[in-house]
Order: C-alpha cells, then structure tokens, then sequence
C-alpha cells in the first residue's frame, strides 16, 4: 500500500472487550476503521459514532464478512469458540476467503493453540482445558476444538497471517507492547498475563510488522517478573 493513503482495517468482533481496544488503538493511529458484531451488540460501540463504520451481522455469515472487509489493507478477528455452530472456523473462513489478496490478517486466540506442537503446556493448564473442552461442548456453550480448527485452517492458508496467542487476561492501563515467544513454555513466557488493552495494541501493531507474517506468537505482558529477567530479548524470539 502506498504511504499517502489511509490504512483502512476491519476489526471482526469489535464489539467485546478485545474489540474495541483494538478499535481505539487502530483510531489513535488515524486508520479508517470497520467493525463488525452482532445487531444486538452495536449499542457497545456507540462511544465510536461517526467515527467508524459498523456492519451488524453474525461474524460467521460470509456476506457480512465480504462487505466488512472490501477495500481493507488489513483485518483484525477476534476467533471465539462460542456455541456449538462451528462459529469460530466459520469466522475464520470467511476472513480468509473475502480479505483481498495481500491482506494482512491478523487472528486473536489463546495459548492452547499450537502451531508445530513443540508448545510445552502445564499439567495445570492442559487439565483445565480439557475440562472445559468436554463441559462448554456438553453444555452446548464452547466448542473449544472448533478455535482449534480455525487456527489450523489459518495456517494452512496462503494469505499473510498472523496468529497471536494471548495468555492469561487481565483489565487495567496499558504496560506497553507485550513480549512474545515462538513456544508456550518458553522460560520468557512463565508470567502468564497480559493486559487486554495491550493484548489489542500487539494485534494493531502486528499489522504493519511484517516480522510477524507466518508467526503464531505467544505473548505476555512486559512488566511480568520472566519478562523483565529477559530482558536481553525483550521483543522476541532469538
Ligand atoms: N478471556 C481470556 O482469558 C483469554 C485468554 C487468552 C486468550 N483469549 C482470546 O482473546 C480473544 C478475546 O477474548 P475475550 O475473553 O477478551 O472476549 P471479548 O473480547 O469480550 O470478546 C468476546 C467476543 O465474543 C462475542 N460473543 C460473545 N458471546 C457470543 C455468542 N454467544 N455468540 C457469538 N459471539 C459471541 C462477543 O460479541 P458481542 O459483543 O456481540 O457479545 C465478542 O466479539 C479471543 O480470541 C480469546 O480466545 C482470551
């Protein structure tokens, strides 16, 4: 894209509480800004009137995702594994078959995705995954190895992706780019928390980071005690 026109990104999931930090930082940086959520979640983003575009409709539907993203040099997708309906695959496929050509996608999910399987989980972590695994599909609310599949069929992709690997959440001001690393389990990484304001500045960021393209980083937020004793490699792997 050349440098005198406005960068125009779409954020998929703009309305939850990753959404419209990605929404503010991606307005902060004076780009041209395109949302969508749900018809009943548009009040949330009535703070940003006027100020960006705001396409109702369920993330999954193909022709919403199409109108969404047209003309976008970038799009921004919060992957959530919420019901039994395959939302989260459905989201990712249809960023992945209407985003124009060259696009920079940018996809949001948690540590438990693997990219090479050479992630190193705690008993902890994979106990509690598999607990919700079985309870959120039973209960018709989570299907966790739907998030699984959409990731899967990112990178299998050939657009120029991003998969960013959030740890733990936290709310509260922002502490800066988090850090990140190649592997769950990586001794820079054992902080396990992430400010969700700072979760949405590494996915804007990683934007225009073309470092980032084929990368599935896991991050975590700079201030962590692991963080600051690595600090010989605090932006990254190497
Ligand atoms: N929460 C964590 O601790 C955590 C940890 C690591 C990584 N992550 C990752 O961070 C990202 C954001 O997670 P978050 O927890 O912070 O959530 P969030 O930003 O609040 O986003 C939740 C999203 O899910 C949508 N949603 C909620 N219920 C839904 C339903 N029944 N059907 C369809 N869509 C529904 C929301 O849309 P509406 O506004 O329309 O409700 C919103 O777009 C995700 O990719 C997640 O995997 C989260």
């Amino acid at each position: 894209m050349g440098t005198d026109r406005v960068m125009k990104v779409c954020i998929v999931g703009a309305s939850g509480k990753l959404g419209q930090y990605m929404v503010r930082h991606a307005l902060d940086r004076g780009y041209e800004v395109v949302g969508v959520c749900r018809e009943r979640s548009v009040p949330k983003l009535a703070a940003f009137e006027g100020r960006m575009t705001v396409v109702p409709g369920a993330t999954n539907d193909p022709e919403v995702i199409r109108r969404a993203v047209a003309g976008c040099d970038g799009v921004l997708t919060v992957l959530v594994p919420w019901g039994v309906q395959q939302y989260a695959s459905g989201t990712a496929q249809a960023v992945l078959d209407h985003a124009r050509p060259g696009a920079r996608l940018v996809f949001s999910c948690g540590w438990h995705i693997t990219r090479d399987g050479k992630d190193r989980y705690s008993w902890l972590f994979t106990t509690a995954l598999r607990i919700v695994a079985v309870l959120g599909k039973l209960v018709r609310a989570v299907e966790i190895d739907d998030q699984v599949e959409a990731c899967r069929r990112v990178f299998a992709s050939d657009t120029r992706w991003t998969v960013v690997r959030g740890s733990d959440l936290e709310e509260g001001e922002s502490q800066g780019l988090p850090v990140w690393s190649r592997h769950v389990g990586d001794p820079v990484l054992a902080g396990n928390l992430t400010r969700r304001v700072d979760f949405a500045l590494f996915m804007v960021e990683a934007l225009t980071d073309d470092a980032l393209v084929h990368e599935a980083p896991a991050i975590v937020g700079r201030l962590t005690p692991a963080a600051l004793a690595h600090t010989a490699a605090p932006d990254g792997p190497g």
